[in-house]
């Protein structure tokens, strides 16, 4: 008996990075995989990977997320797994991120003291930026969550929610992304008091530094950060896929509202 077989799992985001890597544990694991992103065709690419099925929309608008469920409605008559990972980081379409990013580590290595943090200061963040990153991740576990929870109740499920080491331990640079991700565990502890009469479980991953398309920008870094990390180096997706397995399967059937940070120890409280 595999871990996840018969299961069916929904996953945003799921066309690259973490979410693709999960999705295809997941796959391994025994689960029939339901692959969403925004772009369909990026999305059919990894369902086709993994024999599964590929939906889009943008997990930030609410009523895309409810046609996307009925979509799921038509291809299943039951849904066990939501993992809520779709994701963005503020420097898509910045091809300038890098090139900022290697002189900021310039100037901390020659001892200076930079003159903004990565993303930029703080009082220089516009409402629209504010509100993508707010919109996507907590909007959008909300909508995606709402949705799920209501095909769950009957049968009991398992909700999986990407949060970071930026909204357990902070940092500067990045304030919409470390709120959203901070608000994503108080959404899950809050779902896990609710939801468990249900017998619906609802954890949170807190990714440490994990080298994807996402973090591809911060390459001038990753000496910097694999110093600063006990265990010597970034993390790869299968650091956070396993996890994600876990969570999912029935040898995590006490584990609710909590939060698994594979982080080499970057950071150890939660
Ligand atoms: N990579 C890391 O180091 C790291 C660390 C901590 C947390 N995370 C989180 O893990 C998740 C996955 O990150 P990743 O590194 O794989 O990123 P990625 O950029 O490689 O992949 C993110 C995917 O989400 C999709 N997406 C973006 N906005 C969307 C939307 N509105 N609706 C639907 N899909 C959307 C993108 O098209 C992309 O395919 C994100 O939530 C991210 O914040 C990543």
């Amino acid at each position: 008996m595999q871990r996840l077989e018969g299961k069916t799992a929904l996953i945003t985001g799921a066309a690259r990075g973490l979410g693709a890597q999960i999705a295809t544990r997941f796959a391994e694991a025994g689960a029939r995989v339901i692959i969403n992103d925004l772009n369909l065709s990026a999305a059919k690419a990894t369902a086709d990977r993994l024999g599964g099925e590929a939906v889009a929309c943008d997990v930030s608008d609410s009523a895309s997320v409810a046609a996307m469920f009925k979509t799921v409605d038509g291809m299943t008559d039951r849904l066990d797994i939501l993992v809520n990972n779709a994701g963005i980081s503020g420097m898509e379409g910045d091809n300038s991120a890098r090139t900022r990013i290697a002189e900021m580590v310039e100037k901390i290595q020659a001892g200076e003291t930079p003159d903004a943090p990565l993303g930029g200061l703080f009082t220089e963040v516009t409402d629209e930026s504010w509100h993508r990153m707010i919109g996507v991740h907590l909007d959008g576990t909300f909508f995606c969550s709402r949705e799920a929870t209501a095909r769950m109740m009957h049968a009991g499920g398992n909700i999986l929610n990407l949060s970071s080491i930026m909204g357990t331990f902070g940092r500067p640079g990045g304030p919409a992304y470390c709120a959203a991700k901070a608000g994503i565990l108080g959404l899950t502890r809050a779902l896990a008091h609710e939801l468990a009469p249900y017998q619906i479980r609802v954890n949170a991953i807190a990714p440490g530094w994990i080298h994807t398309d996402m973090t591809d920008p911060l390459a001038p870094m990753h000496p910097m950060l694999e110093a600063q990390t006990p265990l010597g180096r970034l993390g790869e997706p299968d650091d956070i896929a396993f996890a994600a397995v876990y969570l999912a399967s029935d040898e995590a059937k006490f584990v609710t509202g909590q939060c698994l940070s594979p982080n080499g120890g970057w950071y150890m409280s939660q």
